[in-house]
């Protein structure tokens, strides 16, 4: 279930990026965030709890919002620009 539902550039150019080795879909335009949440409900578990996080400032102060990439680069999602082919891999997408 997403946590982003899409109201605004629908009309943009499509980005693909894979998700744990799914294939998805996001839109120029579009931070790396945004583009995860519009296809799971959060990025990431807390380290002290295990609750789900999806970020929280939205611009690059928190760190809430980190993601690792299959190439090992970790990066804040949300002062991330999408970019094509980008892959993600989520701790739910390690532990799988
Ligand atoms: S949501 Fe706070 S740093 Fe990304």
């Amino acid at each position: 279930m997403p946590l982003l539902h899409r109201i605004v550039r629908k009309e943009h150019p499509p980005i693909a990026f894979t998700l744990d080795g799914r294939a998805c879909e996001g839109r120029v335009g579009d931070t790396l965030l945004t583009a995860i949440l519009s296809h799971v409900e959060a990025v990431r578990a807390t380290e002290f709890s295990g609750q789900p996080r999806a970020g929280f400032c939205q611009m690059g102060a928190c760190q809430d919002c980190w993601v690792t990439l299959a190439d090992g680069a970790r990066l804040r999602a949300c002062t991330t620009p999408l970019a094509d082919g980008m892959s993600v891999v989520t701790q739910a997408g390690r532990a799988a």
